[in-house]
């Protein structure tokens, strides 16, 4: 089998399990509170979907913790690793997030913390599609990235990242059938963006 491209996370998987991949550090991560929120807001039993979800810990724990029926993707093997180790019972598919079918069924929300901006923008693109086609009348999609047009190197891989800016984000997600519901930073400076997929009209 080729290699899946992790965008340099499989090189660098143990110093992230060890750092914000570890189980003690859950409630403190950056990010943690804004993932529970957002948790918080399904009834128990949802289903969610986590992206690019690392070891699971923080998200998957998260929404474990508040009920959900969880599922992931995650493109690294190491990372893969940890995370069954810490979720046997979750479904998990090493595969990239533009690859994966998603485990060909559909779900409540869609999770991409740390991950759009890791992306190319074509596959950005794609992947929104790919959400919005996964996601239930009604589901919630939440992802990260910055508010403005931007592009740096990822401070622990070293890979070119970058952020396609909210206007053009707002852009696709409309394009797609999702419907922006608020975006905000958390307390570490990330901006997320919280979106939906509107239940038809009934007539
Ligand atoms: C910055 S980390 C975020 C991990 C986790 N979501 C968190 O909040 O800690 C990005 C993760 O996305 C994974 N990843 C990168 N490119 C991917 C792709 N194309 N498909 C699936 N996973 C990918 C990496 O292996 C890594 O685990």
């Amino acid at each position: 089998m080729s290699e899946i491209d992790s965008n340099g996370y499989e090189e660098i998987a143990s110093i992230y399990i060890a750092g914000r991949g570890t189980r003690a550090l859950v409630g403190d991560s950056v990010g943690a509170a804004t993932v529970r929120a957002w948790a918080q807001a399904f009834p128990t039993g949802a289903t969610v979907l986590d992206l690019g979800s690392g070891p699971g810990e923080p998200s998957t724990r998260i929404l474990q913790e508040e009920g959900l029926a969880t599922y992931a993707v995650e493109a690294s093997a190491a990372m893969v690793a940890a995370f069954r180790k810490n979720f046997p019972d979750v479904p998990i598919e090493q595969n990239t997030v533009e690859a994966s079918n998603f485990f060909d069924r559909t779900f409540d929300g869609v999770l991409a913390w740390g991950l759009l901006f890791l992306l190319k923008p074509a596959a950005q693109a794609l992947v929104i599609e790919k959400v919005a086609g996964a996601l239930n009348p009604g589901g919630r999609f939440l992802f990260t990235a910055p508010k403005e047009p931007l592009e740096w190197l990822d401070g622990m891989t070293d890979r070119p990242s970058q952020s396609l800016g909210a206007q053009t984000y707002e852009q696709l997600l409309r394009d797609a059938g999702l419907t922006w519901v608020s975006e905000a930073e958390d307390e570490g400076g990330n901006h997320y963006y919280v979106v939906e997929k509107r239940q038809p009209r009934r007539s």
